[in-house]
Parts: structure tokens; C-alpha cells; sequence
């Protein structure tokens, strides 16, 4: 399955390896999105054809469920699911209490509520993810098409009130047309820097009006797998506050 890998790609798989250890027979399992993700799913499929693990799978994104199903996986709906033991998934930046950034991939509102409707989120990084403060990656941000103009004035304006000097919410574009998530929305990436309250911010961007969600994930984690490039792994469960 992995052939040789850089050791970026030995990471990701180790923390995901390691994150399919965890899935156990009977289990709904939530299935994140990108390419930590992917090996994770590639991981579990081979314990469904090797194994016969029984496990139902909702996917964070329409090309996850398309890998699913490729490699064996029974792949439900979250209507379906109602609920889930587990979701494991990627994070474009976590912190030491847990706190991530998503959606790089575009993914952050299914991939919020999959992980919200679960008993437990499993992040599964490489090591290069952690972050003393959060904001370094571009916070993406998912607004409706209706009036997004407007709604990303709102947002800038939040910012400003909250003090971020030196911001820029740049629309995300897919070739010369504006990016479409899964649920058709567009999607902003703000480059601040550092957030130093994620709490805060987060509760503020929902409150603009055509926003949808921010990829901000706030004591939604409660537990980090680790991957490092000469294969190891760090298993981090987070102290819920
Ligand atoms: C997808 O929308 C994201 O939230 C991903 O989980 C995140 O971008 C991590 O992706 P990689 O595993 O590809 O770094």
C-alpha cells in the first residue's frame, strides 16, 4: 500500500495506522478529509478485506466517500449514522490544548458537524502541525454564495474589532471561478498570523450573517496522533478545560 515514502508521507501514514487500530468491530466511524485522511482510509479498508471488520463510515467530503467505497468501506449517510463512536481526521494546525485549524482541503463544515455529532474526534498529524499559537495557516471560512461580498465585509470588520492589524481574507478560487464546497459554498482564507483567543473568534465569525462555519475546531479534539518522518508515533489526549 505505501511503497516508498518521503518522510512527510511516512508520518502521515504512521499516525493514521495507528488511528485505524483504535476503529473496533460494530463501530460508526466519522472518515476526515485530505491526505492524512486518505491513508487512514486506505488503512481501514484493508482491515475490512483482511479481516472482515464490520464498521459503518460517514465521509467528511464527497471524494473521501469515493475512496471509501473504492477500497471496500460501507459508507453510510450521517442521517443513517444518527451518531457516531469515533471520527478521525487530518488538521491543517493543532495546538497544545487541541484547538485546530481546518479546512484547507474545503471540507470544514462537514468534517465540524461529523465531528460534533461524535464520542470521540482522533486528529492524526504529522509532527509538522503543532503550533505554539494557532493562526499561521490561512483560517478558512465558509460563506454562502448569497451576498458573500457583504459577508466577508462583516468578517474584515470583526477583525478590525478585535485588533488584527495586519489581516487579508483572500476568496478562494478554483481556476478563474470562485471555489465551490460539497454544499456549494465559497470559501475565504484569512491570513492572521496568530489567534491567540480561538475561542472568541470563533464565536464571532458564526455570528455574522452567511457565514456557515469557520474551519476554527474548539475543544472538538480529544485526542492527537502524532506522526513523525522515521515512523514513530505520539498519542496526546487532550484535557478537556
Ligand atoms: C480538509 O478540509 C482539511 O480539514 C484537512 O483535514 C486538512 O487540510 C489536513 O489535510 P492534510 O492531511 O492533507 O494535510
Amino acid at each position: 500500500m505505501t511503497g516508498e515514502l518521503s518522510p512527510i508521507d511516512t508520518a502521515k501514514f504512521a499516525a493514521a495506522r495507528r488511528a485505524a487500530d483504535i476503529v473496533e468491530n460494530g463501530m460508526q466511524v466519522g472518515l476526515g478529509t485530505g491526505s492524512t485522511a486518505a491513508w487512514l482510509v486506505r488503512c481501514l479498508g484493508e482491515r475490512v478485506c483482511d479481516t472482515g471488520l464490520q464498521i459503518k463510515c460517514v465521509p467528511t467530503s464527497a471524494r473521501t466517500a469515493t475512496l471509501a467505497r473504492e477500497v471496500g468501506i460501507d459508507v453510510i449517510s450521517l442521517n443513517e449514522a444518527k451518531w457516531l463512536d469515533l471520527t478521525i481526521d487530518g488538521a491543517d494546525e493543532f495546538d497544545g490544548d487541541g484547538h485546530l485549524i481546518k479546512g484547507g482541503g474545503g471540507a470544514l463544515l462537514w468534517e465540524k458537524i461529523v465531528a460534533t455529532a461524535s464520542d470521540r474526534m482522533v486528529v492524526i498529524a504529522d509532527s509538522h502541525k503543532k503550533v505554539e499559537c494557532l493562526g499561521a495557516f490561512p483560517l478558512p471560512v465558509e460563506l454562502i454564495p448569497f451576498g458573500w461580498e457583504t459577508t466577508k465585509k462583516l468578517v474584515e470588520q470583526v477583525l478590525i474589532t478585535l485588533g488584527f492589524e495586519e489581516q487579508n481574507s483572500i476568496l478562494r478560487m478554483n481556476g478563474d471561478q470562485n471555489y465551490r464546497t460539497d454544499e456549494g459554498n465559497h470559501i475565504i482564507d484569512l491570513h492572521l498570523h496568530r489567534i491567540p483567543e480561538p475561542r472568541q473568534l470563533a464565536s464571532l465569525l458564526n455570528q455574522v450573517p452567511g457565514v456557515v462555519e469557520s474551519g476554527l475546531f474548539v475543544d472538538t479534539c480529544d485526542t492527537v496522533i502524532v506522526g513523525f518522518g522515521d515512523g514513530g508515533v505520539e498519542v496526546r489526549d487532550i484535557e478537556k478545560k
